[in-house]
């Protein structure tokens, strides 16, 4: 249902706002309750173990058979669900990850993820300047937060190299005998081990808190390259890199969970443990300098506020300026999202 402009032409109307409201029952203003109400619901589970029509599960969640039934066929038009004639099914990739218990289940995470603002809480923290709202995701015990997404890669790392070839050409890092590459925060790991499946010779060191670490193992074995593997468990700010000892080091997607002092603080730690020809890679979104027109990186912000003690959004600018505190001397851009960074 588009708006239609305002018939006035001095008077422009309100489109934005009210496309986002009513502009396309797609929009997930719609949706994501729905997903939320059948999470906790756990219609999943209920039809997987054999309770298949609405009146079924009405009986045994208990739960209103209008509402369920509603509910059912939302999730049905969203093709989280499949339906013949009155019997819900699972599509075949949601045991996976809609099963309570399953290792990359994914419900816990996606309702914490709908969570992220308290429900309605981001007003008042902002105004009271109280941040994060629930829990800090940078803390060690949050990483159960991460692992569910992460295991997902962990689980078919296959599907991910690609993108991460093309990261690495673009960045012109070529896999070669003996390059030591350091992958810190490195979820699945992926980005890394991707190198190291082009050239048996490429050593990679994996750091990120030990329940993910066990997850980039994983991946590392499906992959084939878990001897070339070195795992560095443990908080990156503190874990003992040593001196001189990598060619690359990444920081993807984990720097803007950060202020800029701590930055400063892991951007010096990092470059001390780089060789001289050594090069730092942070793959971030980034902001344009005006912060007006990278949704994309821009809209992370209040999020950033809700789940962090010091996160932001940074520009291409605001990273150069802190690797510069931190001693890097050149800092070019090398993708929308990707700045690398020379020792000396
Ligand atoms: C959004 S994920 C990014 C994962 C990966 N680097 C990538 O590019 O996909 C953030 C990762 O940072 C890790 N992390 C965040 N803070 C950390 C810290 N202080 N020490 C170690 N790992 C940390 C989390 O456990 C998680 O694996």
């Amino acid at each position: 249902m588009p708006t239609q402009g305002a018939k006035n032409p001095d008077l422009p109307g309100p489109d934005p706002l009210m496309d986002l409201l009513l502009g396309n029952v797609e929009t997930p203003m719609l949706k994501l309750p729905i997903l939320r109400a059948g999470l906790e619901l756990q219609v999943w589970d209920k039809i997987a173990s054999g309770h298949n029509t609405a009146r079924e599960i009405a009986a045994i969640a208990p739960c209103d058979a209008t509402g369920i039934r509603q509910l059912l066929d939302a999730l049905t038009v969203m093709k989280l669900l499949e339906k013949t004639g009155d019997e819900y099914e699972l599509p075949a990739w949601a045991p996976h990850y809609l099963i309570p218990g399953r290792p990359a289940y994914l419900g816990d995470f996606v309702l914490d993820w709908l969570a992220w603002e308290g429900h309605g809480q981001l007003a008042e923290a902002i105004r009271l300047g109280k941040r994060p709202i629930r829990s800090d995701c940078t803390r060690g015990d949050m990483v159960d937060h991460f692992l569910p997404f992460y295991a997902v890669r962990a689980m078919a790392p296959q599907r991910y190299l690609e993108r991460h070839d093309t990261c690495w050409q673009t960045l012109r890092i070529e896999p070669r005998e003996g390059l030591r590459v350091l992958d810190v925060a490195c979820g699945a790991g992926i980005a890394a081990l991707a190198l190291a499946r082009q050239h048996p010779g490429v050593q990679v060191f994996l750091q990120d808190w030990p329940p993910m670490l066990e997850l980039a193992m994983e991946a590392a074995r499906k992959l084939g390259v878990d001897r070339q593997v070195t795992r560095l468990p443990g908080d990156m700010a503190s874990v003992d890199y040593g001196d001189r000892m990598f060619d690359v080091a990444r920081l993807g997607y984990v720097t803007y969970f950060y202020d800029s002092g701590y930055l400063v603080h892991l951007f010096t730690r990092l470059r001390k443990c780089l060789a001289p020809a050594g090069v730092l890679v942070v793959e971030a979104p980034l902001a344009d300098e005006g912060r007006r027109d990278r949704e994309d990186a821009v809209l992370d912000g209040p999020w950033l506020f809700a789940i962090s003690p010091g996160g932001d959004v940074y520009s291409y600018s605001d990273y150069e300026s802190m690797l510069r505190d931190a001693g890097f001397t050149r800092v070019t851009r090398a993708g929308e999202d990707l700045l690398k960074a020379s020792r000396s």
